[in-house]
């Protein structure tokens, strides 16, 4: 049963173990976080409050009840090895650029003092609602609510990691948990494109024509820096499920056609 922050606010231990104890949950899967990467670097506190201290308050609620923490974490506590061009592996030792990485790192250690819990770390999340783009927020909406007013865009293509579409990553999250696993796994659509790749390929699935043009990192300076690559390895989490997820592109196609059902 999702749980709004009206009901459930995560930073309060109280609520927390509250709830936790009245819905006996077999799982709790937290999805809750401050996820402002740049805003995060003024507001560590509260980004630090979200994203690593709740997690050890739903940690020691579940542990409390026998239930499974499920801790949605990021491809953003890699980024500081600048070289790397190989996807990671679970066992890679991680290095976050910024405040929000290291949340999330610290969110991650806080997860494994559950005594059972699965952290599945994913990548550039999107969805489409019954009602079209949800909450307007995620990088695809903002691509076509910025080429349907006819501005010309300037999209970054020297950062590389895997987009992923919010069913695939559910549905999959849901197979490992049914499977019983335990630990840290990697969970992306397969292959790899840019931010800019990712707006062409939405453009065309999408049948949009845009203005769309390849600019370096360099021209799009932001306060918080973000990863030049950070593929995941889906390898372990792919020999549970049995199948990868679908390549990053007939995800999109998979949004695109969401779209056109919404509209
Ligand atoms: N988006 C991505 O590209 C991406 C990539 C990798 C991993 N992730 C991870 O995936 C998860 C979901 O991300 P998202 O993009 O869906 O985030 P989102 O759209 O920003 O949603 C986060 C949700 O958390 C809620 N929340 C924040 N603080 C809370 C609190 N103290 N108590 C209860 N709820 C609280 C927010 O509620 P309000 O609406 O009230 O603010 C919001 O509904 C996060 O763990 C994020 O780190 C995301």
């Amino acid at each position: 049963m999702p749980l709004p922050r009206a009901i459930l606010d995560i930073t309060d231990p109280t609520n927390v173990a509250n709830l936790v104890s009245q819905h006996q949950p077999r799982a709790v899967i937290n999805c809750a976080a401050w996820t402002a990467v740049d805003a995060a670097e003024n507001k560590s506190s509260a980004c630090w409050a979200a994203n690593a201290t709740a997690v050890g308050f739903l940690a020691d609620a579940c542990t409390a009840h026998g239930a499974t923490l499920v801790q949605v974490s990021s491809d953003y506590v890699f980024g500081a090895d600048r070289t790397r061009r190989t996807p990671y592996h679970e066992s890679d030792p991680p290095g976050p650029l910024g405040v929000y990485g290291e949340s999330k790192l610290a969110g991650e250690t806080a997860a494994r003092r559950a005594a059972r819990h699965l952290i599945i770390r994913t990548c550039g999340l999107y969805s489409v609602g019954d009602a079209g783009p949800v909450r307007g927020r995620n990088f695809l909406d903002t691509m076509l609510t910025l080429a349907t007013a006819r501005q010309p865009l300037r999209v970054v293509n020297d950062q590389v990691c895997t987009p992923s579409f919010v069913p695939h990553v559910a549905t999959a999250m849901l197979g490992l948990l049914a499977a019983d696993a335990q630990g840290l796994f990697h969970l992306t659509n397969a292959g790899a494109t840019s931010w800019h790749g990712l707006a062409e390929a939405l453009f065309a699935a999408a049948g949009i024509t845009a203005d769309l043009t390849a600019i370096p990192t360099s021209r799009y300076p932001t306060p918080a820096e973000r990863p030049a690559y950070s593929v995941l390895d889906t390898t372990a989490a792919t020999r549970i499920l049995g199948a990868a997820l679908p390549d990053w592109q007939d995800a999109v196609a998979a949004y695109a056609s969401g779209l056109k059902r919404a509209a």
